[in-house]
């Protein structure tokens, strides 16, 4: 089978595809055949040898996958072949076939297509469990949302949305903050151009109730500044590349929290919490709540284009490797 080969870390433009052997099937897992990977921020980071985990060199990346059951392993219940399925192996899924353990696998919700269905289980329930388990977002509430335009950040407009809450998308574009109106934001902040502390305060009549930030850098402070008297800053991640050091003395004065939000650390000690928290998702999006885009596709072989891509925010909205 065909499969994309990280040699050695360096840039996206190093990734080879290889012809392998099928991978074996082991216990607790099923085989898939791959009919689309989510292409992720993460998997470039991961090829760079930049991100928290760093796999030893071969390997195969890729963090999430779509398909269908070819074969069921020892001791697997609950998936049969022929079963179209999304998961989340953390890495191996840039491939014709993944081996995914059943606990990072789930039935693909009715509705979504095989490309839409590699995109949603980390990003949906990433934001999922930012906006309801972790700031407890209300219907009231206004939310702002930075990098709104990129993978995490489109699904946190979808959850918020849902919730009822007013939603308050941040980008670097004007074509990205198209895409955040169509998913459904109430208001934009052209953050490139746009002061964003006085923008959001506008906005939001006064400050934001939650700001859900994916990307650190230089727009943690003002974002900070922009948060209302007792709000909540969700950390999410650090896409901008610079970990933000804030003055502690705004936390003090607003009375806020910030909250650090690792959904993949929380499903290893919350396994049936993540269990329930998918039920709702699958719940929301086979009642119509939930409208994922359609991502960018990519052939196989031009995944170092997409990850440039990702790298140099030049994609507006989601992208997948198709192989169908
Ligand atoms: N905490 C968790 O549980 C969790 C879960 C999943 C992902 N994450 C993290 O969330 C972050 C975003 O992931 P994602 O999948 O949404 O990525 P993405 O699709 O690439 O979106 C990231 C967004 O960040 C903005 N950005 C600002 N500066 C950037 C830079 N220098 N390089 C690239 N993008 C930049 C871009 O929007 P503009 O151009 O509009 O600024 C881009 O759309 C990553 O750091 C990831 O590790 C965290």
């Amino acid at each position: 089978m065909k499969v994309i080969q990280c040699a050695a870390f360096g840039p996206p433009e190093d990734l080879r595809v290889e012809e392998v052997d099928d991978p074996l099937i082991q216990p607790g897992c099923v085989r898939v055949d791959v009919r689309a990977c989510g292409v992720y921020f993460v998997d470039a980071l991961m090829v760079q040898g930049l991100y928290q985990f760093r796999p030893t060199p071969p390997f195969v990346p890729g963090t999430e996958v779509a398909g269908v059951v070819t074969e069921v392993g020892e001791g697997v219940t609950g998936f049969s072949v022929g079963d179209a399925v999304m998961g989340a192996p953390g890495m191996n899924a840039f491939a014709e076939q993944a081996i995914v353990p059943v606990r990072a696998l789930r039935l693909i919700p009715k509705g979504l297509s095989f490309a839409q269905a590699s995109g949603f289980y980390q990003a949906y329930s990433t934001a999922y469990f930012a906006l309801v388990h972790r700031a407890r977002l209300q219907p009231d509430e206004t939310v702002l949302i930075l990098g709104a335009a990129g993978g995490v950040g489109l699904s946190a407009i979808d959850v918020a949305k849902a919730m009822g809450a007013r939603v308050i998308a941040a980008a670097s574009t004007h074509e990205k903050l198209e895409l955040c109106r169509a998913q459904g934001a109430d208001e934009v902040i052209l953050y490139s151009e746009e002061d964003l502390k006085s923008r959001a305060k506008e906005l939001s009549g006064g400050g934001v109730n939650v700001i859900y930030d994916p990307v650190g850098g230089d727009f943690a402070e003002p974002a900070l500044r922009s948060v209302a008297p007792e709000g909540r800053y969700l950390v999410i991640g650090f896409a901008g590349g610079e970990i933000p050091r804030v003055p502690w003395n705004l936390i003090l004065l607003k009375q806020c929290q910030v909250i650090g939000v690792n959904w993949g650390g929380w499903t290893m000690s919350h396994r049936e919490e993540n269990e329930a928290l998918f039920a709702s998702l699958r719940e929301w999006m086979e009642a119509g709540r939930l409208k994922p885009v359609e991502p960018t596709l990519y052939p196989l072989e031009d995944l170092p284009q997409a990850l440039r891509g990702l790298l140099d925010r030049k994609i507006v909205g989601k992208a997948a490797l198709s192989l169908e």
